[in-house]
């Protein structure tokens, strides 16, 4: 994106001379046809996201069956088949292996064993009291892993046959970008979660909001500046309500009334909040269920977290006072891009261990450049190949992010009373 220094000069000296809020808003316009040229010759426009193929290695072992019996259904044609490449290696897409998990599910249903149902297929039963879970993943401290922690888990849950929502709640759209989309490019007015919840009549429904991704079983709903606007028709809303008027519901219930109108379609929501405790993350709150707080083990994070927590506690406070409903399954802290060979940080988790004892996951997001390499290609550990690692770098961070997830989805599961 190499200017030319005349041209950078010429742009200052007119820059110079208009008033800021042009200036800018050159600069922006400027920036944006560059990130657009640019992201033409990366991705082409016919070009989306998709998924990779799993081993069938891989496949049985999301099944829960081993590899043997997945060969056996296979040469018995029952179930989805699996593409057959170079040198006979059979390959299973998530779509087929969810319809495998179907499959098996609805045979072991056939013969009455509905617990081994359950196995092959982690749908919850709204019959038996399984509600939708709700986990906002939270800290206003800026680049405590949110953002990495939401994608991970939101994919983890979908490979082991959730039905998952992920929603992008950061006017950054950083979860976003992660699921291919370019929040400037790619999405117009209306089109995100502030669609939903915002108080004029130009409010949607969410089911129309959401987008599939190329994960099967979990959709979107993106984010991008416009759920800004949310900050600042809350308190004008508010005024009006003091005043009188009635735009609907509270701001506190507008995200969990957006969440409702979806909830038979899934069995967990995930949301990524924005590094700020304005009234999108406090609305959020108030729509979870569960709560994971992101932590970098540093002095300085865990000194602003403090903050966060006293500053969380007193406005959740007044919500509650206000009629708010607040009844979290559970609230984790999770510590995030962990180096346990780094002394200082090995003492301030064992600190916090002392002091939040169980309320601290017992797994810990380890620091790896696998992670952030992959983020670099706005692609997730679960999305990228082990290929493009040394293997024990690669396996050392899945372990990682396994231990965290799996964590996190048995305490779904005890939500829900398995
Ligand atoms: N476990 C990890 N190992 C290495 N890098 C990581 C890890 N987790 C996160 N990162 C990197 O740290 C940076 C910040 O992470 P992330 O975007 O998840 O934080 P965030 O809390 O969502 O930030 P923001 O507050 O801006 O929304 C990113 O560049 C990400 O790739
Ligand atoms: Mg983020």
């Amino acid at each position: 994106m190499a200017l030319m220094p005349e041209t950078a000069a010429a742009m200052e000296g007119s820059a110079r001379s208009l008033p800021a809020d042009e200036a800018i808003a050159a600069d922006a316009q400027a920036l944006s046809e560059q990130l657009k040229s640019m992201r033409e010759r990366l991705f082409p426009p016919a070009a989306r996201k998709t998924l990779r193929g799993f081993t069938s290695g891989e496949a049985a072992k999301l099944v829960g069956v081993s590899d043997g019996y997945l060969r056996q259904l296979s040469i018995a044609g029952e179930g989805p088949q699996p593409e057959v490449g170079a040198g006979g290696r059979r390959h299973y897409s998530l779509t087929d292996i969810n319809a495998l998990r179907a499959h098996l599910a609805e045979q072991a249903r056939a013969k009455g064993n509905a617990a081994r149902a359950r196995s092959y297929r982690a749908w919850r039963d709204p019959a038996k009291g399984e509600h939708l879970q709700v986990i906002a993943i939270t800290n206003f401290k800026g680049g405590s892993g949110k953002t990495t922690s939401a994608v991970h888990l939101a994919q983890y849950l979908a490979l082991t046959g959730h039905r998952v929502l992920a929603v992008d709640l950061d006017p950054q759209a950083s979860l976003s970008a992660l699921f291919g989309y370019q929040p400037e490019l790619d999405l117009t007015a209306n089109d995100t979660l502030y669609g939903a919840i915002r108080y004029d009549n130009e409010v949607r429904p969410l089911s129309s909001v959401i987008r599939k991704t190329y994960f099967d079983g979990l959709d979107l709903v993106p984010g991008n500046l416009e759920l800004q606007e949310f900050e600042h028709t809350t308190p004008r809303a508010l005024a009006d309500r003091h005043n009188g008027g009635d735009a609907g519901p509270l701001f506190f219930a507008r995200v969990e009334r957006a969440l409702a109108s979806v909830a038979d379609d899934y069995d967990v929501v995930v949301i990524d909040c924005p590094p700020q405790l304005g009234y999108l993350t406090l609305s959020a709150l108030c729509a979870s269920t569960s709560v994971i707080v992101t932590v970098h083990p540093q002095m300085l994070d865990v000194a602003s977290m403090n903050q966060f927590l006293f500053m969380t506690s007193d406005l959740l406070g007044v919500v509650r006072e206000a009629g708010g409903e607040l009844n979290f399954d559970f609230l984790r802290y999770l510590v995030t891009r962990f180096e346990p060979n780094d002394g200082p940080q090995a003492q301030i988790v064992g600190f916090m261990r002392s002091l939040f004892g169980d309320r601290v996951l017992t797994s810990a997001m380890v620091k790896s450049t696998a992670i952030s390499d992959a983020g670099l290609t706005k692609q997730t550990l679960y999305e990228i190949g082990r290929e493009n690692f040394t293997r024990a770098t690669y396996d050392r961070a899945l372990e990682s992010l396994n231990a965290v997830n799996g964590e996190i989805t048995s305490l779904i599961h005890s939500a829900w009373g398995r």
